[in-house]
């Protein structure tokens, strides 16, 4: 028997091994996806362990993305460059590292939602670890123009610098009504990725941006999932936006993920039922 799973701490909400037992039961590939919730001390053990021929493969997730490098074998430039790891596959014996958040979001904006990111304004809420992979990947895309909002400014300003060797036009500015007025004035595309709007989040009950100021002709995007429908979610739906729920990014990330492991066409709408059906929905 094969042997995937997901590598994190805790994993109890994690809705990762039911989609991807769903991908690889529909493919009839004779594999097991694990939850390996392992402490820090013994992530080292973990990986002396793991290597043998039956392993396929992992994906990684909080607190390790950044942490599993120390024990791979080889990294993509994208993941060096995002600074994080988020799956790994074992290539004839050699544990490499991938980062298919970036790719799965771009996936999921692209082929599920029609909409082509090339030459689009975009505001990207945060400046986190969520939101470096996916400015990184929107700006292969080649967009026009990239505003970076964020609570602690500093933060936002390195990230930006960091981005400018990819493509020049970016620009941060501090998430608040004031600088919000002119980029959302004429933006194409808004992705939110702070845990504002999340459930036993910082900020639950809000929207990272004014309500009244979300353009009714923008893509609205929240990678938040739990509520499926946050308050952003909502205030572009009352204002007949299209949105995009983020569901969509996780469920993208692993299919990304599932055909480094396996070569085979990810079944994405089989993994992105299974997904609603393991979050109650
Ligand atoms: P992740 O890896 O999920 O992106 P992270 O690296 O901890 O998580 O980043 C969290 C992001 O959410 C940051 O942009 C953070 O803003 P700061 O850089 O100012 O900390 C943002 N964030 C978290 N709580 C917030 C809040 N209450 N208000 C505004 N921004 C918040």
């Amino acid at each position: 028997m094969k042997r995937l799973g997901i590598i994190g701490h805790p994993l109890s909400h994690s809705i990762s091994p039911e989609f991807h037992q769903a991908a690889l039961d529909h493919h009839e590939i004779k594999a097991d996806f694990y939850r390996w919730e392992i402490k820090e001390d013994e992530l080292s053990s973990f990986f002396k362990t793991i290597q043998d021929a039956n392993f396929l493969g992992a994906s990684v997730t909080i607190p390790y993305k950044e942490k599993c490098l120390d024990f791979l074998g080889k990294v993509t430039d994208s993941a060096k460059l995002i600074g994080a790891v988020n799956c790994i596959v074992n290539e004839n014996n050699q544990l490499i590292g991938y980062n298919t958040d970036g790719s799965g979001f771009i996936r999921a904006l692209k082929t599920k939602h029609g909409f082509n990111p090339q030459s689009k304004k975009v505001l990207l809420i945060g400046a986190g670890g969520a939101a470096k992979a996916i400015a990184y990947s929107l700006l292969k895309e080649n967009i026009d123009q990239l505003t970076i909002a964020n609570r602690t400014v500093a933060r936002g300003d390195k990230l930006a610098e960091t981005l400018k060797s990819i493509a020049p036009k970016i620009n941060s500015i501090k998430l608040e009504r004031e600088s919000l007025i002119e980029p959302l004035s004429d933006v194409d595309l808004i992705v939110n990725t702070t845990s504002i709007g999340m459930k036993n989040g910082p900020a639950p009950e809000h929207s990272p941006i004014p309500e009244d100021l979300i353009p009714r002709n923008a893509m609205i995007n929240d990678i938040v999932y739990n509520p499926i429908e946050t308050p952003l979610i909502k205030a572009a739906k009352i204002k007949k936006a299209p949105t995009i729920g983020g569901l969509d990014m996780l469920v993208y990330q692993g299919v990304e993920a599932f055909e480094l492991w396996t070569n085979k066409h990810a079944p994405e709408t089989i993994m992105y039922d299974a997904a609603q059906k393991a979050l109650g929905l």
